[in-house]
């Protein structure tokens, strides 16, 4: 019951991902949570008002001048007083409409109305078609949103109602209720501000490129090779620099992780597309940071076979195996460079690392190299990393990924500071 008496709006606008909402009203219940479903008229026409009264127990609102028959506050103005209530706000899906109406305070439902005569925090789904999401008017939205202070959760990419793949896929229950308990479970305020003061703000509006997880490279339609990389240390830093300002674009390979708020997420398999979507990515943001923490494949099988290879050929002996591009290297090389920052994993002990990283972050030509234990930090919570710079090493204790996460961003934002 990790939001035992909270209380939420959820808003539901025109699109195709209200149907996933359902699931995550009956889940924010099971987490202890009550819910006020109201949605625009668009809305309406995706899943009926019927199953969210019956999902959420309680009457749908759809517009100002009616409230549902038998509720609403006495003085008739539910635009005002449904927020007074609420501990949030969230709307899933979030048309591309919608979010045009956001950043213009305009007021064309009641949903709208409750935003812009809110106090409590908002947050938004967005889900729509790849093409919507990148047009340059729904990402001049998402900016203003995101500076007025509205957290923007996903969206994330894959395939798409509409049969196209790619960005603007509204994230999943299980990761918008993740999000909901960062944000306001038992202890979300107060944990923060004890253990990662002073980052916010750090980075504001840099472009951070990241990279997290393991590559899965395919050997034929069934095998492939990959690693034991979780992506947790990656997502930690993408969430940390996000609260530090930056404007995040995190490029993973498989992983189960919900999408930290606030950040733009590229899911890629081999080290082909991550190297492709992280080239792109510095380009199209003109990122000044970036952090490479997947753990890329050194090799790949030099052809995918388009069947499954049998066992009795026995041909997996013969599989050609060919180098991967090293990503860091690639971009270390652009002119300019953004600020690179390298992830070593290494097997043996702290000595061992501390021995080897100086000579590896020159052979990189990166400002910092991080080094782990690879096998002890792969999908644990907790890490422990040795930050290696011009200045030498410093050893920072064992603590959680997203504390480690918040002191790298800190010392990145000073090497930023530093003259080059
Ligand atoms: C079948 C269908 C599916 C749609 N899916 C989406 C969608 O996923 N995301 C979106 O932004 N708009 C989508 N639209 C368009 C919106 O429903 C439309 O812009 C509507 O006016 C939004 O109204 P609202 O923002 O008040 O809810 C869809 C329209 C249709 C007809």
């Amino acid at each position: 019951m990790r939001l035992l008496h909270r209380h939420f709006i959820i808003g539901v606008t025109g699109g195709i991902a209200a149907y996933k909402t359902c699931e995550l009203v009956r889940r924010l219940q099971d987490e202890g949570a009550t819910v006020q479903v109201i949605m625009t008229e668009a809305g309406g026409r995706f899943v009926s008002a019927l199953t969210f009264q019956a999902l959420s127990g309680r009457p749908v609102y759809t517009d100002a001048w009616t409230s549902p028959s038998g509720s609403g506050p006495a003085n008739g103005m539910p635009h005002i007083d449904l927020s007074r209530e609420a501990d949030g706000i969230l709307i899933a899906p979030a048309s591309a409409d919608f979010i045009a109406q956001l950043a213009n305070g305009q007021t064309e439902s009641l949903l709208a109305t409750l935003c812009l005569a809110r106090e409590i925090p908002l947050l938004i789904a967005p889900a729509m078609n790849r093409q919507m999401w990148q047009n340059a008017a729904t990402q001049r939205n998402i900016d203003t949103l995101r500076s007025d202070g509205t957290a923007i959760l996903g969206p994330s990419s894959g395939d798409q109602a509409c049969g196209e793949i790619g960005d603007g896929r509204m994230l999943e229950p299980a990761e918008l209720l993740q999000h909901l308990v960062d944000h306001f479970g038992p202890d979300s305020g107060a944990r923060e501000a004890a253990q990662f003061p002073n980052i916010r703000g750090i980075l504001q509006d840099a472009s951070v490129v990241i990279t997290a997880g393991p590559t899965f490279e395919p050997i034929d339609p069934v095998r492939g090779i990959t690693n034991r990389s979780s992506g947790k240390m990656g997502f930690a830093i993408a969430q940390a620099a996000a609260r530090a300002g930056a404007r995040v674009t995190l490029i993973a390979g498989p992983v189960h992780l919900a999408t930290p708020e606030g950040i733009v997420r590229i899911d890629v398999q081999t080290a082909e597309q991550m190297h492709q979507a992280v080239m792109d990515c510095i380009e199209r943001t003109a990122a000044e940071i970036f952090i490479g923490v997947a753990a890329v494949a050194d090799w790949r099988p030099e052809t995918t076979q388009a069947g499954k290879i049998k066992k009795s050929s026995g041909s997996l002996h013969d599989i050609r195996w060919v180098e991967n591009p090293d990503i860091l290297a690639a971009v270390a090389r652009r002119q300019p460079a953004p600020i690179c920052v390298g992830f070593a994993a290494e097997s043996g002990s702290l000595d061992d690392l501390r021995a080897l990283l100086p000579a590896k972050r020159e052979r990189k030509q990166v400002p910092l190299l991080i080094g782990n234990i690879g096998a002890e930090a792969f999908g644990e919570d907790t890490n422990q990393i040795m930050l290696c710079d011009a200045n030498g090493i410093t050893l920072l204790p064992p603590a959680r990924k997203l504390e480690l996460a918040h002191h790298l961003l800190t010392h990145i934002a000073t090497l930023r500071n530093r003259p080059r």
